[in-house]
C-alpha cells in the first residue's frame, strides 16, 4: 500500500484534488454564465426592449468581466439609489457596461478602484457612471474617444472599438454617453438613459 501510495502521489493527490475540483467547478459554473449570456447577444437583433432593473445588470455585467478585473481592481464601490425599472436591450446595455469595465481595468495596471453610480436625473432619465482611478484619457484621444480605431493601446490589445459600439448603443436607446477625466485622477464614463421607450 505504502508504495503504490507513494507511485501515484497519493498525499499529494488527496489534498489538492478536492481543491482542484471545487476551482474547476466554479469555472464551469462561469463559463456557464458567459455562454448563456454571449447567446443572448447573438440573439441581439431579435431580441425587444423591456424593462430593466439596471442595478442587476450592473451585477451581472461585473460577474461577466470579473476574470479581467480580479487582479488589478481592489475594490467595486457602488452607490445605488432606487430608481425604476428602465426600458432598454438589456444585452446591448450589459455589452456598455462589460466594455466601460474593461477600459476602467486596463486605464489600472498598478490597481484601483472603480466606482459606480446610479442615479434618477429628474422624471424621465437615469444617470450610470463608471468611474476608475488609472491615468486618465489622453488629451489627444479626447475629442475622437468615441471615434472608430482610435485607440493608445498596442496592436493585439486594443482595437479602438470598445467606446464607438458604446456610443452607438446609447445613441440607439435615445440616450447618450459622455467622458471625463476627474480632479483628482482617473476616468469617468457617464450614461444618460430614457426611463421609458422614446
Ligand atoms: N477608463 C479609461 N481611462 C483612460 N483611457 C481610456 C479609458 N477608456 C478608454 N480610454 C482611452 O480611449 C481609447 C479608446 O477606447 P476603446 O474602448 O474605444 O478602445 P480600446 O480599449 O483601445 O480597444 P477595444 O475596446 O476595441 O479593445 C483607449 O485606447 C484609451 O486610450
Ligand atoms: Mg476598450
Amino acid at each position: 500500500m505504502a508504495t503504490l501510495k507513494k507511485r501515484h502521489d497519493y498525499d499529494y493527490l488527496h489534498t489538492e484534488l478536492p481543491i482542484l475540483l471545487d476551482e474547476t467547478s466554479e469555472g464551469v459554473h462561469r463559463i456557464e454564465g458567459i455562454v448563456a449570456t454571449l447567446r443572448n447577444y447573438a440573439h441581439d437583433d431579435a431580441q425587444q426592449g423591456q424593462p430593466v432593473c439596471l442595478k442587476e445588470l450592473v451585477e451581472t455585467s461585473l460577474r461577466l468581466v470579473h476574470h479581467e478585473l480580479k487582479y488589478v481592481v481592489r475594490q467595486v464601490n457602488r452607490e445605488y439609489v432606487d430608481i425604476p425599472e428602465v426600458w432598454c436591450r438589456p444585452a446591448q446595455i450589459s455589452q456598455v457596461l462589460v466594455n466601460l469595465l474593461v477600459n476602467a481595468a486596463q486605464a489600472m495596471p498598478e490597481g484601483g478602484d472603480i466606482s459606480i453610480r446610479l442615479n434618477q436625473l429628474g422624471e424621465r432619465y437615469v444617470e450610470l457612471s463608471v468611474c476608475d482611478q488609472g491615468q486618465g484619457i489622453a488629451d489627444e484621444l479626447m475629442p475622437r474617444l468615441f471615434e472608430s480605431f482610435v485607440t493608445s493601446k498596442p496592436a493585439g490589445k486594443g482595437t479602438g472599438l470598445g467606446l464607438p459600439i458604446c456610443h452607438d448603443i446609447m445613441i440607439s436607446h435615445g440616450g447618450e454617453i459622455r467622458a471625463e477625466n476627474r480632479p483628482g485622477g482617473g476616468a469617468c464614463f457617464t450614461l444618460i438613459l430614457p426611463i421609458h421607450q422614446s
